[in-house]
């Protein structure tokens, strides 16, 4: 197995162009000490100044989302092609903020996640149980839904091509990370499903990195896990003490 730890950061909607540059820059500097490989996701606007900073580091770009279109009448959108052109490598799709708030469901995802593809770009595709559905027992039928929906006639012959990003909604942004345990059990739930979807060694090759009040307390007992293959950082990315916590201890 190569499975390369990686650890993704989304930004949201946070930084003004100067403290993203900054952040970038910082993060850069971390990064070089470090064992995992790295991505930042800026906010849209701010990908040129964060690809500008990253010059010359081995600190990947993504973005937060795209179009599944290459150009057109598409108000508001951006083209995972714009994102290539920036020197975007990767971009998430389906975050629960993008489901819950701006109501994508998995035929949109899995749309924007072959645009990507399509694009060269490496999709982020997140998944993850409300507390409601956890609580009523329904985590693995929600996971194996959104990742049948998302990654509908989505062929994968290269393992790293795909990331998936378990983030059980109920802990974003919450403080409440998922237990390492429970963790464990979705990504293995996850990982057999992509197995029964794809070749058996392409799951076995697929990252799937954990989100959800990732911090550097919590962040080894996750990487321990046997499915557990990095992790989607938000609030503890917006910082580089806090963020340089994260990366030194995978
Ligand atoms: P937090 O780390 O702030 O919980 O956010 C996780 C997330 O949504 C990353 O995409």
């Amino acid at each position: 197995m190569s499975r390369r730890p990686l650890i993704a950061v989304n930004w949201k909607m946070h930084l003004s162009l100067s403290e993203a540059a900054a952040l970038a820059e910082a993060i850069s500097l971390s990064v070089a000490t470090a064992a995992c490989e790295t991505v930042i996701a800026p906010p849209f606007t701010s990908i040129s100044v964060v690809a500008e900073a990253l010059r010359g580091s081995s600190v990947m770009l993504g973005a937060q989302n795209c179009c599944w279109a290459e150009q057109g009448a598409f108000t508001g959108e951006i083209s995972p092609l714009m994102l290539k052109e920036l020197g975007c490598s990767m971009v998430i799709v389906g975050h629960s903020e993008r489901r819950q708030l701006f109501h994508e469901d998995n035929r949109m995802v899995n749309r924007r996640l072959q645009g990507a593809m399509a694009a060269g770009l490496v999709p982020v595709l997140c998944i993850g149980e409300t507390l409601e559905q956890r609580q009523t027992d329904q985590t693995t039928a929600v996971l194996k839904e959104q990742l049948l929906e998302c990654l509908s006639a989505v062929s994968v012959t290269d393992p790293s091509r795909l990331i998936i990003a378990y983030e059980p909604v109920w802990a974003i942004g919450t403080g409440q990370t998922a237990s390492s345990q429970q963790a464990q059990d979705a990504h293995s739930f996850i990982r057999g499903i992509l197995a029964d979807m794809f070749e058996k060694t392409i799951a076995t090759e697929i990252r799937i990195l954990y989100g959800g009040s990732v911090k550097s307390d919590n962040v080894s007992a996750l990487m321990a896990q046997a499915d557990i293959d990095g992790a989607l950082v938000g609030g503890a990315g917006l910082h580089i003490d806090s963020f340089a916590g994260i990366i030194h201890l995978v």
